[in-house]
């Protein structure tokens, strides 16, 4: 029986002021995985191993239970040791508790004028939300008609106004709103229409803005932006709480199907945590409220987008991988539990097929740009699961590949996220291993851009053979308990089970490429532009990537790294109604290629395997 297993002993509750949130939490779970499962954003470089020290609270009311190894834990026998900073993965709520997050293990909101990135000037505003100011007679006995007649009358004032807006339904939330409302604001209104669906009232002067998620695997990214101006206010990432459930997407299905009852509803309020958790989050950093969000849309693969909405999964985890529904979907967003504009939709983008989802419809939203370019092109967007698109006149073969999260540096022995103290780049110097941290600081583990670096130099050093073998003697080459491992720094490891990992995820990336192009009768060298999305993607060293064979060796010119193309392309989404048909277009346009039972897929994949 896991943790998360448990039965709850008793409901108890703790207390974040400092964020404004207030979460349950089970008596198995460590104070970071309660957090975690509600989408409050501590930082876990080590992913609760209690190695990193990054993830430090200060429990300042309650009873709290330590991890005997955790060193810097309170002892529950000495009260006064509770006003010290511990591990929040290596300790557990007794009672309700009152947690205060060192500022260093909070994962920062950007702020766009602190990001300063420019993107406010590509969002072109054609928003699915348009709203107005409006001043409403005040009800007398004489004219006594229902507040909505008197809205819909003040609108219809200006008759011969192009576009003007008009009312046709009423959200029941809006409706049961409008009396206080209007009389609170002295008869003024600014009005929020969705089409011609009246969604949201507010007094004038209330902010209008959107929300735009892109909803991975392993984390969830979200974008706030004005609705009015166009402009992305602040952007926050923080991991998917359903990480709690596995790594990877097979985990999380064969528990929503195979789990206890109600196993699909964890999975549900978990993704709905993740983007409540955003608008809470990003609103707060703005001095905005979340009820100010009106909009928002959701891009996720194939499953995130079945397990957001509670649609069967069953089906897409076996052959043939059929998705329940395909096309894009907009739901109420109060039937996710979020705390917005009761009258606001989540629009979900539409996924490809099989794990191809909304994700990457907007990734290849996002940089259509660089993929009309060329004659052929390709865009990877890499990740726990990497989805390849080959676009070759005028068709688009999409497929995915069950890369793991090994590239990224999870489930490797001494992985750890992208934070200071984790090996990015790895290189020789005089024979032996080199390594550069993030911030200069000492070497505490691996992250993604770093794995990559490894492979390569290892191969190049001759440390690992053509067929992925440490191999002995070597300076830098050490061994316990019957594996190898190459020592990259003092405590930090690269095993020979994580070689495999890394040759497994290579290999799946590269065959699907392979069978993509052979599709069409292509062989690599047609690709005019290999274009990686992804955050990780725009982190990867591209010498690297050919040297272990998981690119093939295309002149360097022709790669583009364009960073999180699937959030550039979710935020047009949220903007743009014109995007969101182009969307619909492009998915509906892509033919899902599925990988894992071709014939020719194992040979492939056996031939991508070794080094070359
Ligand atoms: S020490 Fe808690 S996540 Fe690393």
């Amino acid at each position: 029986m896991t943790s998360r297993d448990k039965p709850f002993a008793r409901a108890l509750t703790l207390n974040f002021p400092q964020l404004g949130r207030a979460i349950t939490a089970s008596g198995g779970e460590t104070v970071l995985q309660s957090a975690r499962r509600h989408g409050i954003r501590i930082v876990g470089a080590c992913g609760g191993r209690g190695t990193c020290g990054a993830c430090m609270v200060h429990i300042s009311d309650g009873e709290i239970e330590a991890d005997h190894a955790d060193p810097a834990a309170p002892s529950p026998a000495a009260p006064a040791n509770r006003k010290k900073w511990v591990r929040a993965c290596r300790v557990r709520a007794r009672s309700n508790c009152t947690v205060e997050v060192a500022p260093r293990s909070l994962a920062p909101v950007a702020r766009a004028d602190v990001a300063g990135d420019g993107d406010a000037d590509l969002l072109r505003l054609d928003a699915a939300v348009a709203s107005c100011e409006v001043h409403v007679a005040e009800a007398t006995l004489a004219d006594n008609v229902a507040d909505i007649d008197r809205v819909i009358r003040a609108l219809a004032l200006p008759i011969d106004a192009p576009g003007a807006p008009s009312i046709g339904t009423v959200d029941l939330v809006a409706a049961q709103q409008l009396p206080q409302t209007l009389r609170d604001a002295a008869w003024s209104l600014r009005l929020c229409l969705r089409g011609s669906e009246l969604i949201d009232v507010a007094p004038p002067g209330s902010r209008v803005l959107g929300l735009a998620v892109d909803l991975g695997t392993t984390n969830a990214a979200g974008f706030l932006v004005d609705l009015q101006s166009g402009a992305r206010l602040a952007s926050l990432g923080l991991e998917n709480p359903q990480v709690a459930w596995g790594a990877d997407l097979i985990s999380r299905i064969d528990y929503t199907v195979g789990g206890p009852a109600g196993a699909a509803d964890e999975l549900r309020a978990a993704a709905a945590a993740a983007i409540d958790a955003l608008a809470h989050d990003l609103c707060a950093a703005v001095g905005a409220r979340a009820t100010e969000i009106v909009d928002v849309v959701v891009c996720g693969n194939t499953a995130m987008h079945h397990l957001l909405l509670g649609l069967p999964v069953r089906q897409l985890g076996r052959a043939p991988f059929v998705a329940a529904v395909r096309d894009a979907m907009d739901v109420k967003a109060r039937e996710f539990g979020l705390g917005v504009s009761p009258g606001a939709y989540v629009h979900v983008a539409p996924n490809v097929g099989g794990f191809v989802g909304g994700d990457h419809v907007a990734a290849l939203l996002a940089t259509e740009s660089h993929w009309r370019a060329a004659a052929t092109s390709l865009v990877m967007d890499i990740g726990t699961n990497t989805e390849i698109s080959l676009i070759h006149d005028g068709v688009f073969l999409s497929a995915s590949s069950p890369s793991g999260p090994a590239l990224e540096g999870g489930h490797i022995s001494c992985g750890m996220r992208a934070a200071e103290g984790a090996i990015e780049r790895v290189g020789l110097d005089g024979g032996r291993l080199a390594v550069r941290t993030i911030g200069g600081k000492a070497p505490l583990g691996l992250c993604g851009s770093g794995v990559l670096d490894t492979l390569a130099t290892l191969r190049r050093a001759g440390i690992v053979d053509r067929r992925g073998r440490i191999q002995a003697p070597h300076r830098d080459v050490g061994g316990q308990d019957g594996e190898r491992f190459a020592v990259l720094a003092p405590g930090v490891h690269f095993t020979q089970a994580d070689v495999r990992a890394v040759q497994l995820a290579k290999a799946a990336i590269r065959t699907a490429v392979d069978l993509l192009l052979a599709d069409v009768g292509l062989e690599a060298p047609a690709i005019g532009r290999f274009i990686i999305a992804g955050a990780f993607g725009a982190y990867i060293d591209i010498d690297s990537a050919v040297a272990i064979g998981m690119f093939p060796d295309l002149p360097r010119e022709r790669f583009v790294q364009v960073g999180n193309a699937a959030g550039a392309g979710v935020r047009q989404m949220l903007a743009s109604t014109a995007a969101r048909s182009r969307a619909r277009q492009l998915a509906a346009g892509c033919r899902y290629v599925e990988m894992s039972t071709r014939a020719q897929f194992q040979r492939a994949f056996m031939h991508n395997i070794g080094f070359h």
